[in-house]
């Protein structure tokens, strides 16, 4: 038998191939509930990425690139050219909001991009206008509007909202379509005996039942008309086992919870770093202030309780107090937010960062971060779209219901039952490219580097 030169790459034993992920042909319909700060953001920078205007920094799937086989094989394509995504110029977008505005007035409220940017993509951006949305404002106290949908239940809003969905595939072209919620962040709701199987769900959607959210009704409309569902906001929507038996049946992939921008990143980063190095915490206090939209609606004890309960489980789940009681059986956490509007989306978040060391002498960090929400949320979004078509194109992944290789974009990222999350952000990082290389055939990379000694 020929021997394997000592460098040569290997494919897995499993043998996923690419021919069992479906090629990209055809227009991808994007639909986005919430056509505020982030999603505006995101339809003007594909279009300004589009036009050669700008680049698309931030964002994996345009700019990233994966190693293949061992180090010295020096083979690291671009992810865009490794697994076959949809390419930016077939993005058609549709959305919904309780606001009329276009997407050019509705971004030039939200004041992140400048008008001289947002003057070069005008055209593109006028013409896409809200759909009516199915809201209520006992889910968002802090917000009201005229563009909203009118029916006789829930059951009801959820048939229009999947008329619109089956309206926009029609009238754009698209051969596929993706949801991704970029809406505001819901009161705080739990999980209810209505939210455990479809029948008990379409029972409570047509009795109107109080602990169906907004967010839910387009989630059950997107699954039900088999699109993938994205959740970027906090918001219970797909945490349900009801929304995970659609994924599984109907081949609709989902994912959540809450985009991991700002702060929450910022600790997904330094949390690992501490705990890799065995250096303890006694005590880690955040705080915001941000004049956005979102800032005023999280100004509401409802939605904060659900934003809180998004942030605090993040460092609980990184440094493993149960495995590390002497380091981190016993630290404080505390997130504060506050609406401050003079800073509009420019958010300033200060951590003070109270660590020990050897003998346990105390030390401090101390992080102003001086971001800007929507900038770091857009290409979020651009990746969870293109990922999540890619998924369902492919055989592996389509059937599964919780996307955890996602894990990497969210605060709070949906796991199987029972499963803890996986917060680091560079675990995350490996998990989503082992499961690119996974679904191509391509070895896993553990980095052991034995072989090259
Ligand atoms: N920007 C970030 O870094 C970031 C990070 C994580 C999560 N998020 C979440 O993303 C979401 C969007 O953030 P944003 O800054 O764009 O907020 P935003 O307030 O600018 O936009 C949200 C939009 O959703 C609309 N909306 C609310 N309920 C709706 C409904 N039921 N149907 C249709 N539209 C509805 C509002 O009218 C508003 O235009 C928020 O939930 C926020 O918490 C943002």
């Amino acid at each position: 038998m020929p021997m394997r030169p000592k460098n040569a790459r290997t494919k897995t034993e499993s043998k996923p191939s690419s021919s069992e992920i479906q090629a990209p042909k055809g227009k991808l319909g994007i639909m986005i509930p919430g056509m505020g700060a982030v999603a505006t953001t995101f339809v003007a920078g594909v279009e300004a990425v589009r036009k050669g205007i700008a680049k698309p920094i931030g964002s994996l799937t345009q700019m990233g690139t994966i190693r293949l086989g061992k180090r010295t094989d020096a083979l690291s394509p671009k992810i865009k050219e490794f697994v076959p995504l949809a390419s930016l110029n077939d993005l058609v977008f549709t959305g919904w909001d309780i606001f009329e505005d276009n997407m050019h007035a509705a971004a030039s409220k939200a004041g992140v991009l400048e008008r001289d940017l947002l003057d070069q993509v005008k055209p593109f951006l006028t013409s896409i206008t809200p759909r009516t949305a199915v809201f209520d404002h006992n889910y968002v106290k802090k917000l009201d509007g005229p563009n909203v949908k009118k029916g006789k239940n829930k059951m009801d809003l959820a048939e229009q909202v999947r008329a619109d969905m089956r309206e926009f595939k029609k009238t754009s072209g698209a051969s596929r379509l993706v949801t991704i919620w970029c809406g505001s962040t819901e009161t705080f709701i739990e999980q209810t005996a209505a939210h455990q199987s479809l029948k008990s769900f379409e029972k409570a959607l047509n009795q109107n039942d109080e602990m169906i959210a907004p967010s839910m009704i387009y989630a059950y409309a997107s699954l039900m008309e088999g699109v993938p569902f994205a959740n970027g906001a906090p918001n219970l929507t797909v945490d349900l086992p009801v929304m995970q038996q659609l994924s599984r049946e109907n081949s609709a992939p989902i994912c959540g919870k809450d985009y991991k921008t700002g702060q929450t990143l910022i600790k997904t980063i330094l949390a690992p770093g501490f705990k890799a190095r065995m250096i303890g915490l006694n005590g880690w206090f955040s705080t915001n202030i941000l004049g956005n939209r979102d800032g005023e609606v999280l100004e509401d004890p409802g939605s904060f309780k659900t934003k809180e309960e998004s942030k605090l489980s993040v460092l609980e789940h990184i440094l493993q107090p149960e495995l590390y009681p002497e380091l981190y059986g016993k630290f404080t956490h505390k997130v504060r937010i506050n609406y401050y509007p003079p800073r509009g989306d420019n958010k300033e978040g200060w951590d003070n960062i109270d660590i020990f060391g050897w003998l346990g002498y105390p030390m401090q960090i101390k992080v102003d971060f001086l971001c800007r929400d929507s900038i770091l949320a857009a290409p979020l979004v651009l990746d969870l779209v293109l990922f999540l078509d890619l998924a369902q194109r492919s055989k592996q992944l389509r059937g599964l219901g919780i996307q955890e290789w996602l894990s990497f974009y969210f605060k709070s990222p949906m796991t199987a039952p029972g499963l803890y999350p996986e917060h680091d952000l560079f675990i995350q990082l490996m998990k989503l490219k082992n499961t690119l290389r996974h679904l191509k055939g391509e070895e896993l990379i553990t980095h052991l580097g034995l072989e090259y000694y």
